[in-house]
């Protein structure tokens, strides 16, 4: 007898309304709208509203993915959010959304899952262990974040870079012996690289040395572009790699690529090193930046609605994070 696999049945996202150009943001940092679309490929970014928070993108996400499974919120038996950004310290973010999307009779498990930009499949790769065991038939799987939350907006190597918005996936337990679904997940965290990528301050830590009230999160994103430019790019050729080779395939039966969406330029260089031709490369980082956990299934939505993405097609999930944490997921459409 053939285990289950996990197909998604349905996707959906969403991106605050208010957009920040770059002209817009070069009046408030040392930057120009030139130098960043050269350097990142990033026209725009959204921003969530004052009371707009992470549990409010992930549940607009989340209906429209359901609303396309042709899914019932009490029908869902697991909710899990990947986000770094969540509303509260606790309770957990799906918990919240559970109640927001109105999931009220399905009483089912959720919680989070913190890998940073690549979140999403970490959640999705747990999310379908759970198919595979049998435990969960109907999962909804988000990417959610308010990074604009945790910018030093005075930081111009950083705040240029991220957005906010959210992406979701609704999983489906298919027939076994069925073709299309999940074929493989891969998963990999270094975490001895936190002074190249990490929010300065948290719980246990407390708030960063010389905090002000500019700060008003606990801390702020942190990082080394160059550096992790060049570890992104090995690490997510090698897993896109790995993932190939555990199916027997090679790069020629990959239909499309979507790699996490953090700079166009780390998107070229990865499908150059992976030997995929750009043109199967799905791109939308011009239009809302490094929005972390949510980028991945924020492309994935796009791609599927616009109709690029067709059943039976091999479509290659690729992400790189802070950790640092790197993963992929082999599906067939
Ligand atoms: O989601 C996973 C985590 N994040 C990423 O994957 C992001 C990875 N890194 C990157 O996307 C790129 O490294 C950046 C976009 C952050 C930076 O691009 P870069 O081509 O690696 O530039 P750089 O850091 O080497 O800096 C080049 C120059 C520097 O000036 P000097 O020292 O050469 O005089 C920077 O100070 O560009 C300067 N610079 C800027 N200039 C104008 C850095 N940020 C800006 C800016 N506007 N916003």
């Amino acid at each position: 007898m053939n285990a289950p696999r996990a197909r998604i049945i349905g996707t959906g996202s969403y991106l605050p309304e208010k957009r920040m150009t770059n002209e817009e943001l070069a009046k408030i940092v040392d930057t120009t709208s030139e130098w960043i679309s050269s350097r990142t490929g990033i026209l725009e970014r959204h921003i969530a509203a004052e009371e707009e928070m992470t549990s409010d993108l992930a549940t607009h996400a989340g209906r429209r993915a359901l609303e396309a499974a042709g899914c019932a919120p009490e029908d869902l038996d697991l909710i899990i959010c990947a986000t770094s950004t969540p509303d509260l310290v606790f309770p957990a973010t799906a918990a919240i959304v559970q109640h927001k999307i109105g999931a009220h009779n399905a009483k089912a498990p959720a919680f989070d899952i913190q890998a940073v930009c690549t979140g999403f499949i970490y959640a999705l790769s747990i999310a379908d262990q759970f198919v595979r065991s049998g435990m969960s038939k109907k999962v909804l799987v988000v990417g959610a974040e308010t990074f604009t939350r945790i910018l030093d907006w005075e930081d111009r190597t950083t705040c240029i870079l991220f957005g906010d918005g959210a992406g979701a996936v609704v999983l489906d337990a298919v027939e076994e012996g069925g073709s299309r679904g999940i074929l493989s997940t891969h998963m990999h965290a270094d975490g001895s690289h936190v002074e190249l990528l990490h929010v300065t301050g948290g719980i246990s830590k407390g708030r960063p040395r010389g905090f002000d009230v500019r700060h008003e999160a606990l801390g702020f994103v942190d990082m080394q572009g160059n550096e992790v430019f060049k570890q992104a790019v090995k690490a997510m050729g090698a897993v896109a790699e790995e993932a190939l080779a555990a199916n027997g395939m090679t790069v020629d039966n990959v239909d499309w690529l979507i790699p996490h969406q953090a700079n166009k330029r780390i998107l070229q260089a990865t499908a150059k090193r992976i030997g995929i031709p750009e043109e199967r490369v799905i791109v939308t980082v011009d239009h809302h930046g490094n929005t972390s956990a949510a980028s991945v299934p924020l492309a994935l939505d796009e791609a599927v609605r616009d109709g690029r993405i067709q059943p039976n097609q091999i479509v290659l999930l690729d992400a790189f994070g802070g950790g640092f944490t790197w993963a992929s997921a082999l599906l067939r459409w």
